[in-house]
């Protein structure tokens, strides 16, 4: 149950929420991946040198960050500003944003030994100061707050392969020698990822995204049995809060069906397949957010452009629909081509009130 005072109790007309729960709305939402920071001259003006992790842990800098897109776009929601690693990160595993690269740990994940430095995650002790950006932003925002997760396996892959990867080779290899110390792992991400997600929904997020970015090098025969339950339990466990779960990966067209099997109202689908293949692979009354191909956002506007329209033509006005790119906002993109797309899917994006109207 949610506080009587929480900010979701206030965005009943968003459409946003409305289209993660498949209801009538009046427009097509939208809201893009990455929207805080990377292309953004006021992010590069504010965001000072060094770790990712030092502007994150300054509430003032992360609540300004996660305003700034919705202020310069008009997006129907807001990405906290923080990153899939600050669980690891604040109970001492030892791992580090480099900018530049992405998530990099001096002493990946090896042995069972290794899991000592994964103690459960305290966030009002560990992330106070995430929490503290989240109650300020339920102050300032009036669309609604996304707070996120990074899924066990996507984290799993930064600690063992200690940095931004291509094969996955180390985790791969852990997940089929020893599958007991496997799911120890993933449980302990599992866990961190619980208690991270309820600690923003509580302090004020409206609904969740799981980030399981890098799912989509996985079989779905392997994805089945070692991740699955994994990110089932975490979804489960936010579940009992009220607020719309978003699923998402790169690359997992073939994996929608079990993304959201794994329990989501909405289901993120990269450029990779058109929206009316996407929805025909989940459960009927699922919502999807996409697709628009990121990089068609660094090409000139009519290419933008044509990529939106063909997007909201994929959607047929399903009301279980957010306008979103296949992943996130590439660091060259021109901030005035979002902002472009962002008003053509206002203008021309259609919400019919039932799914099954034409
Ligand atoms: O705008 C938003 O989406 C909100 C903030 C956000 C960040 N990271 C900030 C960030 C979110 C939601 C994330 C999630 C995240 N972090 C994911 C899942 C999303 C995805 O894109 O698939 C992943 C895989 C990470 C790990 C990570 N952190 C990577 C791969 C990088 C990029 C490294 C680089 O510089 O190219 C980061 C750093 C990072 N996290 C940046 C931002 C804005 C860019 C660098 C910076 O400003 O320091």
């Amino acid at each position: 149950m949610l506080p009587a005072d929480h900010p979701t109790h206030r965005l009943d007309a968003s459409p946003f929420l409305a289209a993660c729960r498949g209801l009538p709305h009046e427009r097509v939402p939208v809201w893009f991946m990455r929207q805080a920071g990377r292309s953004l001259p006021e992010y590069r003006a504010i965001r000072g040198e060094g770790s990712i992790l030092d502007a994150i842990a300054q509430p003032e800098l992360s609540t300004e960050i996660t305003l700034q897109p919705v202020r310069r776009y008009g997006t129907d929601a807001a990405i906290l500003y923080s990153d899939i690693v600050v669980p690891a990160y604040a109970v001492g595993f030892g791992i580090d944003v480099v900018p530049g690269v992405g998530p990099v740990a001096e002493q990946p994940f090896r042995t069972r030994d290794d899991l000592q430095r994964l103690r459960p995650l305290e966030p009002e002790q560990d992330t106070p100061y995430v929490l503290e950006t989240v109650r300020q932003l339920a102050k300032e925002l009036d669309v609604p707050l996304i707070g996120f997760a990074g899924a066990p396996f996507t984290v799993a892959s930064y600690l063992l392969e200690g940095r931004p990867s291509r094969m996955y080779v180390a985790t791969k290899a852990l997940m089929h020698t020893d599958e007991v110390l496997w799911h120890d792992l993933l449980d302990r991400l599992a866990d961190h990822a619980i208690a991270s997600l309820r600690s923003q929904v509580l302090a004020g997020a409206s609904a969740v995204q799981l980030f399981d970015s890098w799912a989509g090098t996985l079989s779905a025969a392997d994805y089945e049995r070692y991740v699955l339950p994994h990110s089932e339990r975490v979804l489960a466990a936010i579940g009992e809060l009220g607020v719309p779960r978003i699923h998402f990966g790169v690359g997992t067209g073939e994996l929608l069906g079990l993304l959201a099997r794994a329990g989501a109202e909405v289901v993120g689908v990269d450029w990779r397949i058109p929206l009316a293949e996407a929805r025909a692979r989940v459960p009927k009354g699922t919502s999807l957010q996409g697709n628009l191909d990121p990089v068609l956002c660094c090409a000139t506007w009519d290419v933008a452009a044509a990529g939106t329209r063909a997007v909201l033509e994929s959607n047929a006005g399903h009301p279980g629909h957010v306008f979103n790119l296949g992943h996130g906002v590439l660091p060259e993109t021109d901030p005035g081509i979002l902002e472009q797309v962002a008003a053509l899917v206002h203008a021309e994006g259609v919400v019919h009130a039932s799914p099954d109207a034409p």
